[in-house]
């Protein structure tokens, strides 16, 4: 095997928490050779930037971090690795157009970046190929950021093809893990004291394994029966794959949050025909519904795109309705980017860059005005926090999240982290909730029988 005990190492991470899970699984092939982390970009040997290709901004954030990589490889040795959706889509354009970056590799190739770096690099071909299964003995060396939650991958890709979307493209088709492979590590992260588990995929609902006979309520029902970890929740979820088998599982477990993430992405039935989301605003507004009747008080976030090819003023006011109607916790908004190779990319960009503006920030101030309202209502209750560092504003002041998923500062005579603290609302603006400790919850015993 590879050593790089000689070889310290620092990772960036952009985009997703697929992409931090990634970083965490190339710490682990990294560590497993010998390597050894670095602090920062300036006290390392090797820089591996983990990049995101959703919008052109996304990628512009790698080519920028990479002038300034560039620089310091100037002044002394530097190995500079490009991995993820970026490296995946741009290949060898990126080895030929940055000839000082030293490696380019995409997600499913890892496990040889090893070998790559006693190699010298990539060379002139960056290494994109995909694997059809899982790398089980690879995804086992993983090194978890958190002590408290953590991130379980359980699915690959995608198979939807909205048409705005790169992901198809950089993650390829759907793949999934195996469930015992998943229950295994879930387990395993029980016995270690995990408070909190998050399931990723780019499309968790189409999740099956066949020889198990199992889809994604079954995954569900499985995690949730292991004693442990109290709260469990899984991103990224599609509407059109959403149903109440699902709905049901939410709701019958005792860990599941009660909090989703589903992208709307467009209030107007045309848009999201336009988007190949395969749903009507009709349709999601029936699963909101199905989703609240099931769970009263359910926290609900999304994702919504404005200026996608052809919207009219009139199609954009439906998913400013839709927000006022749904009343989501919490949203992610973005103005339309072409991403290239996309059906929507052949489209045309007709929406002008300063009316894409002018509707996201009307996006904006609706939903800050609907969080405070949601918000305000938090104050003077008690809630369930899962304590999980520092503010960062402050670091005298604790943050966490609620089951909700909502940001909560807190004071606390205690260190908080990775413990479930009752937390009394004191105060709220649009985008977190402040408080005092009032109780922490027991510590659950650690199983002696770990071996991290
Ligand atoms: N332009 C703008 N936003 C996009 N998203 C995905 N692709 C694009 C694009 N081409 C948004 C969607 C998705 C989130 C992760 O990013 O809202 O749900
Ligand atoms: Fe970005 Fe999508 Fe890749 Fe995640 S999967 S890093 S959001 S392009």
């Amino acid at each position: 095997m590879t050593n790089l005990s000689h070889l310290a190492y620092y990772i960036e991470t952009f985009g997703c928490q697929m992409n931090e899970n990634d970083s965490e699984r190339i710490a682990g092939v990294l560590d497993a050779a010998g390597g050894r982390r670095a602090a920062s970009a300036e006290t390392s040997g090797l820089v591996i930037v983990n990049t995101c290709a959703v919008r052109a901004k996304s990628e512009e954030k790698l080519y920028s971090y990479l002038g300034r990589l560039r620089g310091m490889k100037k002044t002394r040795g530097l190995v500079i690795a490009v991995a993820g959706c970026v490296a995946q889509l741009r290949g060898d354009d990126l080895n030929a157009e940055r000839p000082f970056v030293d490696i380019v590799i995409g997600p499913d190739n890892y496990h040889r970046l090893p070998e790559l770096l006693a190699a010298g690099g990539t060379g002139a071909r960056a290494l994109t190929a995909w694997s059809d299964g899982w790398n089980e003995d690879e995804r086992r060396l993983l090194v978890r950021a958190s002590p408290t939650s953590a991130f379980v991958t359980i699915m690959e890709g995608c198979n939807n093809f909205c048409s705005y979307c790169i992901v198809p493209f950089t993650r390829g088709r759907e793949k999934f893990r195996p469930l015992r492979a998943v229950l295994a590590d879930v387990e395993t992260l029980a016995r270690s004291g995990y408070r909190e588990i998050q399931f990723l995929g780019q499309n968790v609902n189409a999740y099956r394994d066949a020889e198990a006979g199992a889809a994604f309520p079954d995954l569900l029902d499985r995690a949730a029966a292991i004693p442990g970890p109290e709260w469990i929740r899984f991103l990224t979820s599609h509407p059109r794959s959403f149903g109440p088998e699902i709905i049901a599982a939410m709701a019958r477990s005792r860990a599941v949050c009660r909090q989703l993430h589903l992208p709307l992405q467009s209030g107007s039935s045309a848009v999201l025909g336009r988007m190949n989301r395969g749903y009507s605003r009709a349709d999601y507004l029936a699963k909101i519904r199905g989703l609240r009747e099931a769970m009263p008080g359910i926290h609900l976030s999304t994702d919504i795109i404005v200026g996608f090819p052809g919207e009219t003023e009139e199609e954009f006011g439906e998913t400013m309705s839709a927000l006022a109607e749904i009343r989501f916790s919490n949203i992610f908004s973005f103005r339309y980017s072409p991403r290239p190779g996309t059906s929507a990319a052949r489209m045309g960009d007709d929406i002008p860059l300063e009316v894409k503006r002018r509707r996201l920030a009307e996006v904006q101030a609706l939903q800050k005005t609907i969080q405070t309202g949601i918000h305000q209502s938090f104050v003077g209750r008690t809630i369930r926090v899962l304590g999980t560092g520092r503010s960062r504003k402050d670091p005298a002041v604790f943050s966490g999240r609620s089951e909700g998923y909502q940001v909560v500062n807190f004071s606390a005579a205690d260190d908080p982290v990775g413990r479930f603290v009752r937390v009394r609302i004191t105060s709220a603006g649009p985008y977190s909730l402040r408080g005092e400790a009032e109780a922490f919850e027991p510590l659950p015993p650690r199983s002696v029988d770990y071996h991290p």
